[in-house]
């Protein structure tokens, strides 16, 4: 196998792909757009949705990139060798061009040619779909592999819970797949017959790759019809095989996280692996400081708060605090960490050194308002917990309070339970936050819970309502406004935008009278592609994410309007209703938040 740093994956994959005509695709923010359902991008497909249901790309029909992606799920298993909550995904995709036969030429040519990985053919299994009422059994993936060169004992058969993947959310485009792993226990690996993948003991396989073949659009009322194309989406987890390649025990030890904890070897006098307890620890901080660092440096970048993804980012920095408390990491500490971070990854995302003013800024803030209450509430949790025996719970009320007074997110509160044996009534928790705040946080856990949204009409409406806020807040306030977030969800839209101050009354109605003159004159809204330097000329705004050269779509609204984006939108403004500002929220002193809702 050949030894690679991450740089030279990143770039021997997509150099791989770009040389058999794709696109590469810079990664979209780890915020989703226009997605109500879910917080973060969780995969390289996410952000593609629109197109794998037909819509054109604007870069072509074969695309390559590597997405940032954040998945939070496990979060309380991070510290452990394989859990991360931050990974970057290798992926490509084929829009309805290629299909099965391509794909896996390549993955084999990939995965086996001494010019890419070189990992020895004897070393790889694979698994292909086993069939069922919804899709039949997929023996021409199979034939395909045999005919490259897997042995045939090496080819396994699964069911969905195994080969298939997708939708991400209730609904929308999946398939069968067939994933690629390798053998790292040849005795065990050879006793299995074809349909006996799952009874291997743990540790015999390691996934590396995974493609998925595209054809099924999974409907609301779980009905599995296919798709106006064949599409093709693989992900390969960048950690993962620089691991597997490198001979690494876990992903903390590969060259992304070694200056890092060259750092915090500094910062603390300890090693590493001088014990499993610190080990743990380290890879608590390097994870969390890593995901962190990327949800402030991002584009659509967002602050801690106590909702939402906001919230999500305040109980990452304030486990890593706690964690880094362990090993003595001193005050401001998760700053420097960061600092290697956006070292190692400047290249590759820009926009960590664009953005390091805030997430230094940003870190420090929320490491301080923590570290303030934290030994206090550290003392008061050990006298909540010398209360109770094993087995008993922390009531509701009292997690709130470790929360409200403390701010112990009731995760961490539950994490510390957990280390004692203890368990903490969630529900009464919820109850004592929601008759405080009138809001709970159930909306974030739900929004965990389910995945990607359809692309709704109501959704859509609200994307053009945006862009007719953005151009109108321009007009009415000042022409250098420019978004610094977006989210809608089916009931109203949510817009953060550089400003000062919040709108007076007057400005309000101004706002608002100019949106709705716009929706009442009916404009088309008309999508046309251009390459990004035409697009910028021709003074469309938009986060410019994209990269040199690269093909953009562009939304014109009549005169008003112009911005880059990639969809959806209404098709004339007459179908949106009347647009209203529910509400004016101050986000931090530069950026404002406007909530606004159409009324039919
Ligand atoms: N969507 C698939 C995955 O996440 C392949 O990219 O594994």
């Amino acid at each position: 196998m050949k030894e690679l740093t991450s740089e030279s994956l990143r770039n021997l994959y997509l150099e791989f792909f770009r040389q058999r005509g794709h696109a590469v695709i810079p990664s979209a923010s780890l915020i989703p757009e226009n997605d109500p359902t879910v917080l973060f991008t969780t995969a390289g497909m996410h952000p593609l949705v629109p197109y794998l249901l037909g819509e054109k790309h604007p870069a072509g029909n074969r695309l390559c990139d590597v997405q940032k992606c954040v998945r939070t799920g496990d979060i309380d298993e991070v510290g452990d060798s394989s859990h991360c909550t931050f990974f970057e995904m290798l992926g490509n995709w084929s829009l309805g061009d290629y299909f099965k036969q391509e794909m896996i030429a390549w993955s084999y040519e990939f995965l086996t040619s001494p010019e890419y990985l070189g990992i020895p053919v004897e070393d790889i299994a694979v698994t292909c779909f086993a069939g069922d009422e919804d899709c039949p059994r997929d023996d021409e993936s199979a034939k395909k592999w045999i005919e490259c060169g897997i042995d045939p004992k090496h080819v396994f058969f699964l069911p969905k819970s195994g080969n298939w993947w997708g939708p991400a959310g209730t609904t929308g485009p999946c398939g069968p797949d067939t994933e690629m792993h390798i053998i790292r226990n040849h005795a065990e690996a050879d006793k299995l017959s074809s349909d006996q993948f799952d009874l291997a003991p743990a540790g015999t396989f390691l996934e590396i790759w995974n493609d998925v073949f595209m054809q099924y659009n999974k409907t609301a009322d779980g009905k599995y019809e296919p798709l106006k194309q064949c599409n093709v989406d693989t992900g390969m987890g960048l950690e993962r095989t620089l691991c597997i390649l490198n001979g690494k025990a876990s992903v903390y030890e590969t060259d992304i996280f070694e200056n890092a904890i060259a750092e915090i070897e500094r910062l603390t006098g300890l090693k590493y692996n001088q014990s499993e307890d610190v080990t743990r620890a380290f890879r608590v901080v390097l994870d969390h400081v890593r995901t962190a660092t990327f949800m402030l440096g991002d584009t659509k970048g967002i602050v801690p708060s106590n909702t939402d993804q906001g919230y999500i980012l305040r109980r990452i920095i304030r486990r890593a605090v706690r964690f880094g408390r362990n090993i003595g990491l001193p005050q401001g500490a998760l700053n420097s960490v960061s600092k290697t971070i956006i070292e190692k990854y400047k290249d590759v995302y820009p926009e960590l050194v664009r953005n390091s003013a805030k997430i230094e800024e940003e870190l420090n803030k929320e490491e301080t308002k923590f570290s303030r209450t934290l030994a206090q509430g550290l003392k008061e949790f050990e006298k909540v917990a010398s209360q109770l025996g094993a087995g008993q719970e922390i009531d509701g009320v009292t997690a709130f309070h470790l929360y409200d007074t403390y701010g112990f997110p009731v995760e961490i509160t539950q994490e510390m339970a957990r280390e004692k044996g203890l368990s903490v009534d969630v529900k009464g928790y919820e109850a004592a936050y929601a008759e405080h705040q009138a809001k709970s946080r159930a909306g974030s856990e739900q929004k965990f819970a389910c995945g990607l949204a359809d692309h709704k009409e109501e959704t859509t409406y609200l994307h053009t309502a945006t862009h007719l806020l953005h151009a109108a807040l321009k007009k009415v306030c000042s022409p250098d406004i420019e978004q610094k977030g977006s989210n809608i969800t089916e009931e109203r839209l949510r817009f953060d935008f550089n400003f000062s101050r919040k709108l007076t009354p007057e400005e309000v109605a101004e706002v608002e009278k100019l949106v709705n003159d716009v929706i009442k004159a009916d404009v088309p809204v008309v999508m046309k592609e251009m390459s990004l330097e035409e697009a910028k000329e021709q003074g469309f705004t938009g986060l410019f994410e994209s990269k040199y050269g690269e093909r953009v779509k562009t939304y014109t609204i009549g005169d008003f309007s112009k911005e880059i984006c990639g969809g959806p939108h209404a098709e004339h403004t007459g179908l949106l209703g009347t647009f209203k500002i529910a509400k004016q929220e101050n986000v931090s002193a530069g950026v404002k938040r406007i909530k606004a809702v159409l009324v039919k």
